[in-house]
C-alpha cells in the first residue's frame, strides 16, 4: 500500500497524534507536511505520553524515517527542545529523522509579529493563534523577500540577510505599536541561529529526494496533517483559519509527494466537535453541556493549555472536509467522553433566513448567523474505555457510530475509545457498522 494520511476533519486536536502512532507499525516512512508548533499531538503507550509539536509522531517506533518538509515551518529551539526531551527518554531522534533543507524558519520576529497583531485586533475578530509566529513565518514565505529557510542557515550570506530584515522588522514592528527598537538584535540572533543550524545540520538534507526515492520504491509512507480541515487557509472557516493547507489538499504541496500516489486517507473526528480560539462554531454548547464534555474529555489545549470551546457533533461539516481531503475512511474518536450523556445531539443540517442547507457555508457572517438543525440520540451511559471490539460496546454507542458514518458517508475503520493505543476497536474491511447492527436486530 503506498501512501496513506491521517488528517484531521474538524478544528484540530481530534487524535490525529494517536492515529498515527497506530498506523506507523511497518511504515518506512511517516511525513509531516505542514503546520509548525502549534500543533500539539498527543501518544500514549501505557504509562508514557508523548506531547509533539514538531516532531513526527512515528518517532515512537524504531525501524521507520521521519520527515519534516518543506511545507512545514520549523521553530529551532523548539525542536531541539523536543529532540532533547525525547533523548532523554531513550530516543535518539537524529537517527531516525530528517528535515527539508526547504522548511521555512520561524524567526524571532514573527513570534513578536504574531503576538502584535494579535493584540492589535480585538474582540470577536480575534483569532486568537497559538502565539507560536506560525502566521507571520508563512505570510514572509509567500512575500519570499523576507523569508529564511532552514538550509539557509549555514549559507555564508546568512549574516547579512538577518541584518537587513531586522533593519526592516524593526521599522515596521515599531510603527505597528511602538515597540522596543532593542527587542531585535542582528548580532544576537545570528550567532544563536547559526548555533542552532549545528545542532541541526546532522538532520537537515534534501527531503522531496528521500520521498521521490521512496515512492519509486514502492515505500509505505504515512503522512501526517496537523491542525484539522476547517482551519485551512484555502478551504476553512476563513478568516480563524491557520496558515497552511491543513486539510488533505495540503499533502502534495507540503510534502513534494505526487498527488496520485495518496491512495488511502483517514479523516479523524471527536465524537463530538471542539475549537480553541476564536471564530464560529456553529454547534459550540456554551453551558452545562459543553463544560461536562470539556470535563469528560479534558479538553485543554496540548500547546497552549488554553480550554477548548466544546459542542455536539457537526455533520455537515464534517461532511464537507472528509469529500475536500477525499477521506477513504473515518476515526471516529472520544466515544468514551460521551459515556454518561443521556442523550446526544448531532447536527445535521443549517438553518439559515429559515431555509434549510446541507452545505457548509463559506461565508464566516453565515457561519455565525445559522442555526444548527439537530437530532437527538439515545446515549449508552455505560464506561466503553474497555472497548475492544464492537462486541464490547453498547448497541447504542454503535447506532451513534452508524449514525456519523452515515452522515459523513465515509465508512468508519477506527473506534478509539481512549487515549491509549490499545484503546481502540478496528474495523476490518469485511465487518460493516451496519451488517452488525442488521445482524444483532435479527
Ligand atoms: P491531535 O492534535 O489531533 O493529535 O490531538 P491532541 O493530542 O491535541 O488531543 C487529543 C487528546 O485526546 C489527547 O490528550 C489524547 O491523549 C486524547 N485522546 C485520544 N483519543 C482519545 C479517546 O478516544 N478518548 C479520550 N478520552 N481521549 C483521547
Ligand atoms: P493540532 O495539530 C487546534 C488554531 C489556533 C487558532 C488558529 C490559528 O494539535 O490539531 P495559528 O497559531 O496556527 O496561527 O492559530 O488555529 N490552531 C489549532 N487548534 N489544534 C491545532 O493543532 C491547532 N493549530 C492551530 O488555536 O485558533
Ligand atoms: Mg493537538
Amino acid at each position: 500500500m503506498p501512501g496513506q494520511c491521517v488528517i484531521g476533519l474538524q478544528w484540530g486536536d481530534e487524535a490525529k497524534g494517536k492515529l498515527v502512532d497506530l498506523l506507523t507499525d511497518g511504515k518506512d516512512l511517516v511525513v509531516r507536511y505542514q503546520g509548525g508548533a502549534n500543533a500539539g499531538h498527543t501518544v500514549v503507550i501505557g504509562d508514557d505520553v508523548y506531547k509533539l509539536h514538531h516532531i513526527p509522531s512515528g518517532i515512537i517506533n524504531e525501524g521507520v524515517l521521519n520527515l519534516i518538509t518543506p511545507g512545514v515551518v520549523i521553530n529551532p529551539p523548539t525542536i531541539l527542545k523536543e529532540i532533547n526531551s525525547l533523548a532523554e527518554r531513550g530516543i535518539d531522534v537524529s537517527t531516525r529523522m530528517k528535515i527539508s533543507q526547504r522548511a521555512h524558519v520561524v524567526m524571532p520576529w514573527h513570534v513578536l509579529e504574531d503576538k502584535m497583531w494579535n493584540e492589535l485586533v480585538s474582540g470577536e475578530d480575534n483569532i486568537g493563534t497559538t502565539l507560536r509566529g506560525i502566521g507571520p513565518c508563512y505570510a514572509d514565505k509567500i512575500g519570499r523577500s523576507f523569508a529564511i529557510r532552514i538550509g539557509d542557515l549555514i549559507q555564508p550570506d546568512f549574516p547579512e540577510r538577518v541584518r537587513k530584515i531586522v533593519a526592516v522588522k524593526k521599522k515596521v514592528l515599531s510603527a505597528a505599536s511602538g515597540a522596543d527598537e532593542t527587542a531585535l538584535d542582528a548580532e544576537a540572533i545570528i550567532t544563536e541561529y547559526q548555533a542552532y543550524a549545528q545542532q541541526l545540520e546532522p538532520m537537515i538534507t534534501d527531503t522531496n529526494r528521500i520521498l521521490l526515492d521512496a515512492v519509486d520504491e514502492n515505500k509505505d509512507i504515512l503522512f501526517e496533517g496537523a491542525q484539522g480541515s476547517l482551519l485551512d487557509i484555502d478551504h476553512g472557516t476563513f478568516p480563524f483559519v491557520t496558515s497552511s493547507n491543513s486539510s488533505g489538499v495540503g499533502i502534495s504541496t507540503g510534502s513534494g509527494v505526487p498527488g496520485n500516489w495518496i491512495e488511502k486517507v483517514i479523516g479523524v473526528t471527536k465524537s463530538y466537535a471542539t475549537r480553541v480560539g476564536g471564530g464560529p462554531f456553529p454547534t459550540e454548547q456554551d453551558n452545562e453541556k459543553g463544560q461536562h464534555i470539556r470535563d469528560m474529555g479534558n479538553e485543554y489545549g496540548t500547546t497552549t493549555g488554553r480550554p477548548r470551546r466544546c459542542g455536539w457533533f457537526d455533520a455537515v461539516a464534517a461532511r464537507y472536509t472528509a469529500r475536500l481531503g477525499g477521506a477513504t475512511s473515518v476515526a471516529l474518536t472520544m466515544l468514551d467522553v460521551l459515556s454518561e450523556l443521556e442523550s446526544i445531539d448531532v447536527c445535521v443540517a443549517y438553518e439559515i433566513d429559515g431555509e434549510r442547507i446541507e452545505h457548509f457555508p463559506a461565508n464566516v457572517n453565515d457561519l455565525r448567523n445559522l442555526t444548527p438543525v439537530y437530532e437527538s440520540l439515545p446515549g449508552w451511559q455505560v464506561d466503553v474505555t474497555g472497548a475492544r471490539s464492537l462486541d464490547d460496546l453498547p448497541l447504542n454507542a454503535v447506532r451513534y457510530a452508524r449514525k456519523i458514518e452515515t452522515l459523513i458517508g465515509r465508512p468508519i475503520e477506527f473506534i478509539s475509545v481512549g487515549p491509549d493505543r490499545a484503546q481502540t476497536i478496528r474495523i476490518s474491511q469485511d465487518e460493516s457498522l451496519e451488517e452488525y447492527l442488521n445482524a444483532k436486530a435479527v
